[in-house]
């Protein structure tokens, strides 16, 4: 949510800041701008994607080797020109960028205010350059000291790059629970929401923690210390990112390459923790506190969006599997209702960013509380990577379409794979059910592929529903969150109004929206109660609702009356879900292209949410 990108060094800044932009934009695409320093400060700022802001800046001198750029989520006032950032100080010569919330910017704002400041824009941000600049003339301090002044002040979260013109050789960035990456190039510095506008230059990086301000020197030097004035020792990691996984690849959109990326995603997953030949599962990650997790009282999961999805299919999973008592969480409920976390409890949080701000903060809170905090994370170094006590990354590769696909279905595999494990340690599972579902899903990317083949025929019945004004998805049992995620698939792309249900539930509400106008998705795979869904889809098609139904290959039954089927290879009843929503992926890609959505970059979304 907003993405930032700066760089100091002996190139020209702004190719490097507007290509990083590009990188960001699924962060944020409200608005864009950047700020350069040859001589003077200069700042260009336009509203709307990367590419406005490209057409009016070039115009103007983009000259200078220092520079910073933001694109942006609108949290605080409306996506226009003036709230976009870079925010200036009132005397021109400071610029400051900035992701996340300045909580108490009403009150630093008023006290400004009264001592002279004049703001321009309706952002909590501004406040912040304000500060910042009052620190600095007042007392006379560094640009560096200034900010730490200001943060020492600023109550919210944070991350945030400064440059000030009177110190041309400086850049300054800090974080509070939102992301910042130091990237260490040679003689040249970037600081970025991600790796992904670092790594065309450098593999070596520092990830900021909390409360951790870095100062860069022209000189080539830099420091990290705390915004308490104490240095820090940064560990460098060295990341294994190529730049062809921030392409498209020759895909139409990101969303569609992910798609089509899950055969290899998935198998990415399993990698090195399943063996088929001779039937063992084993996650890394538990190895280490796998008393806790064996003993555990509960397994709690917090997540938040799609990955909330994957979190009450775990709950299936776990439950059945190894017999676990598992509760779902959403991580903003979480985190404010008082809830009983104890320390015989495992907390897992699902995030394929890793810095969904709710979910970080309920892990927190579960940690204080004294419970196993464990992360399933796709991004590598992300923070709940960090915080956690141990974890298992799911290895699908930078995802950048806003809605999310190839993270989901490998964040199921990860959870497929520690149920497993689970149920196993803990004596819970049958020796020769355990050997079928590990056979079973080593064979899910080949299963994918096929799906996949499907496309023309899904498109097909894309373009009979494309105008819907409403939608509706059902499923049973370990489909019903796919029930929920293909609406949410649907809706978040397409803009189409969609619900999930559970199939049974249909007749307690939704039933009643149900005309020749509907489409109804039914997932109707060949699973423990296939009869009761058939029934449900009966109920459909007497009230003349359009029936799109998933089945497993080969049925017959709902062929004849169904509208549409969509045959989909049969697995293992609690490995259906990672088939059965492919199909739904594609159904909503297809749609969104025929309505002329952006699909990569649906309105009002972003990818990474790091504000509450
Ligand atoms: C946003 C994204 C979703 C994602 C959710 C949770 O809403 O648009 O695609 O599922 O955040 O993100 P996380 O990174 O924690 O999985």
């Amino acid at each position: 949510m907003c993405g930032i990108v700066a760089y100091l060094g002996n190139k020209e800044a702004y190719p490097i800041i507007i290509e990083g932009l590009r990188r960001l934009e699924y962060r944020g695409y409200d608005s864009a701008g950047i700020s350069l320093i040859n001589g003077e400060l200069h700042t260009y700022k336009k509203k709307g994607k990367v590419n406005e802001l490209v057409a009016h800046a070039q115009q103007y001198n983009c000259e200078g080797t220092l520079g910073i750029g933001h694109t942006r989520w609108a949290t605080h006032g409306k996506p226009d020109d003036i709230n976009a950032h870079p925010h200036v100080s009132g005397d021109g010569k400071i610029s400051l960028i900035h992701n996340g919330i300045i909580e108490n910017y009403a009150v630093l704002k008023k006290a400004l205010h009264e001592l002279g400041h004049d703001f321009k824009s309706e952002t909590d941000t501004e406040v912040l350059v304000h500060l910042i600049e009052e620190y600095k003339k007042k007392e006379n301090l560094s640009i560096e000291e200034a900010v730490r002044r200001a943060l020492k002040k600023a109550v919210g979260a944070y991350a945030i790059v400064v440059m000030d013109a009177d110190e041309p050789n400086k850049l300054i960035g800090a974080r509070k629970s939102s992301p910042l990456v130091l990237g260490l190039g040679d003689g040249e510095y970037f600081l970025a929401s991600d790796a992904s506008p670092i790594i065309k230059y450098t593999n070596r990086v520092i990830y900021l923690n909390d409360e951790e301000m870095v100062t860069i020197d022209r000189d080539g030097s830099y420091e990290i210390k705390t915004i308490d004035n104490e240095i820090q020792n940064p560990t460098i990691k060295e990341l294994d990112l190529k730049l062809e996984e921030l392409e498209k690849g020759g895909y139409e959109h990101f969303m569609l390459k992910e798609i089509h990326q899950q055969p290899i995603t998935v198998a990415e997953s399993m990698r090195g923790r399943i063996n088929a030949d001779e039937g063992w599962v084993a996650v890394g990650g538990m190895k280490d506190n796998l008393k806790r997790f064996t003993n555990a009282e509960r397994i709690i999961l917090a997540a938040c969006g799609t990955s909330w999805h994957a979190a009450l299919i775990a709950e299936y999973l776990f439950e059945e599997l190894a017999r676990i008592p598992t509760e779902v969480e959403y991580a903003s409920e979480l985190r404010y209702r008082n809830p009983i976390i104890n320390k015989n409890d495992v907390v897992i949080a699902l995030s394929q960013s890793g810095e969904t701000a709710d979910t970080l903060a309920a892990l927190e809170m579960a940690k204080s509380e004294g419970a196993l905090i464990y992360g399933v994370v796709n991004v590598v170094g992300s923070s709940i990577s960090r915080i956690t006590h141990s974890g298992s990354y799911i290895h699908a590769g930078p995802e950048i379409g806003v809605a999310s696909t190839k993270a989901f279905t490998s964040q199921l595999v990860v959870l497929t794979l520690m149920a497993l494990n689970l149920g196993y340690e803990r004596g819970k599972i049958e020796e020769s059910y355990y050997r079928r579902l590990i056979v079973a899903l080593d064979d899910i990317p080949n299963k994918i592929s096929r799906i996949l083949k499907l496309n023309d025929q899904i498109k097909y019945i894309a373009g009979e529903i494309r105008n819907a004004h409403n939608a509706l998805y059902l499923g049973r049992g370990y489909n019903f969150p796919i029930a929920l995620e293909g609406a949410l698939k649907l809706k978040e792309i397409s803009y189409i109004h969609a619900e999930g249900y559970p199939a049974a539930e249909m007749k307690h509400g939704p039933i009643a929206l149900i005309d020749m106008y509907m489409p109804v998705v039914v997932i109707a795979t060949n699973m423990s109660a296939y009869e009761k869904i058939v029934s449900n889809i009966q109920e459909v098609k007497a009230r003349k609702g359009i029936v799109i139904a998933i089945v497993s290959e080969g049925d017959t039954q709902i062929k004849e009356i169904a509208d549409f089927t969509i045959e989909i290879p049969a697995t293992e009843e609690p490995l259906s879900p990672l088939l059965s929503v492919i199909p739904l992926q594609l159904l909503s890609y297809h749609i969104a292209v025929m309505r002329g959505c952006n699909v990569d970059q649906p309105r009002n979304l972003a990818k990474s949410v790091t504000v509450e």
